[in-house]
């Protein structure tokens, strides 16, 4: 069987997933989780097994089935579970997508670094887009972290992105909310042309 690379990643998103925005949502995880991989190395964090490649794939497939199954929620996940069924995939990386949905699944609580900063950037990334779409440029290199971290308090601002997500990242990832939002914007700038802002 094929191993499930950042290219076979790429087609089966393609494939299942039609609307641009939510590709790019998908994206901008990939590359945010990738760039977690790279602080947590030079942390000398307990980061499992999984390559870097591997951290990206996960973000990238992580909502892949999401037009599919918008109108199901408790679909979500269990049909890219079944989409890996024609891969090789290793067991950490299948844990993540079971534990990506847990609320309306129950397949499993997460548990893991990469699991857990799933959990803690997902939100995140559409909130660095709404704070891109606000400025007159709508330009990613225009955004600060302090822009966010100060746009994260105002609870008027994007109201449907729930703050809870990123608040738990210092108790389960052991990242503070400023790198959490510095890393994430870092990636998600160096990764401009993909995200299209
Ligand atoms: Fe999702
Ligand atoms: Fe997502």
């Amino acid at each position: 069987m094929e191993k499930l690379t950042v290219e076979n990643a790429n087609k089966l998103l393609i494939t299942h997933m039609q609307n641009q925005n939510l590709r790019r949502h998908c994206y901008a995880v990939g590359k945010t989780l990738s760039a977690f991989y790279d602080l947590y190395k030079n942390q000398n964090r307990e980061i499992g097994s999984l390559s870097k490649e591997q951290w990206e794939t996960i973000g990238i497939l992580h909502d892949a089935d999401w037009e599919e199954t918008k109108d199901v929620p408790e679909k979500h996940t269990v049909l890219t579970l079944e989409w890996f069924k024609e891969y090789d995939v290793p067991e950490e990386m299948v844990n993540v997508i079971k534990s990506h949905n847990n609320k309306m699944t129950h397949l499993r609580e997460p548990e893991t670094l990469l699991e857990w900063t799933l959990e803690c950037v997902d939100e995140l990334t559409g909130f660095i887009v709404a704070v891109t779409l606000v400025l007159p440029s709508k330009k990613l290199e225009d955004v600060k972290p302090e822009s966010v971290l100060k746009k994260f308090k105002q609870k008027e601002f994007a109201k449907a992105v729930d703050r809870s997500q990123m608040e738990q990242c210092e108790e389960k990832i052991q990242v503070d909310i400023n790198t959490l939002v510095e890393t994430t914007l870092k990636a998600m700038q160096e990764n401009h042309e993909l995200l299209g802002l």
